[in-house]
């Protein structure tokens, strides 16, 4: 859906489609560069990064991996619970490997500053994370985010993967919910 199917619900479109498609192009180029040949393995944390995964992962003109994890912090709510629940495990093993975790935002950082530790302790030979969105809470937060595609304001957003009630995750841009949907 676009943002013209469900206007009544969003308070303004963030970030369009194309610059969104412009913006992951732009990461892939430089995680080529980074990674010099070395193959990583991409970890998607659903469900939010479905989208972004599907759509960086195809700018990359290099073989690659692909893993998921699903862990959850937030429930139906709009506020990190502050407790990270694996709900679905790895199932490669990524010991040795080089592994870019891929994410759809970083909030307040919880979830990705505890994949981080979680990772490291599996004795991956590196633990990087690309992230599409990261909200200003997230410098709160020890969380070293080394490809981050925009930086936003401290809204509620959805689309592009990210979901109110499990809703939106199909609009094609990021936009911010607007607060009677939730209130
Ligand atoms: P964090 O642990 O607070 O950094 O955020 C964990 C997860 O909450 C993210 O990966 C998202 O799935 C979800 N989340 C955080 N902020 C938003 C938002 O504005 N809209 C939708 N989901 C969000
Ligand atoms: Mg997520």
């Amino acid at each position: 859906m676009r943002a013209a199917d469900i206007s009544d619900d969003i308070s303004e479109v963030l970030l369009t489609e194309e610059q969104i498609h412009d913006k992951l192009a732009e990461l892939a180029t430089q995680v080529v560069a980074d990674y010099d040949g070395r193959e990583v393995v991409l970890v998607g944390v659903l469900k939010g990064a479905v989208m972004v995964m599907a759509d960086f992962a195809r700018h990359l003109p290099v073989h690659v991996s692909m893993d998921w994890m699903a862990v959850s912090s937030y429930g139906a709510s709009t506020r990190s619970s502050g407790v990270v629940q694996i709900r679905k495990d790895l199932d490669t093993d990524i010991t040795g490997k080089h592994v870019l975790i891929v994410e759809d935002i970083i909030d307040s950082g919880l979830t990705l500053s505890w994949l981080l530790e979680n990772f490291a302790s599996r004795g991956a030979a590196s633990v990087e994370v690309l992230a599409l969105l990261r909200k200003p809470d997230a410098m709160k937060v020890e969380v070293d985010c080394r490809y981050v595609g925009f930086d936003i304001p401290n809204d509620f957003v959805i689309g592009y993967g990210l979901d109110y009630a499990e809703r939106y995750r199909n609009l094609r841009d990021v936009a911010v919910l607007a607060p009677h949907v939730y209130s």
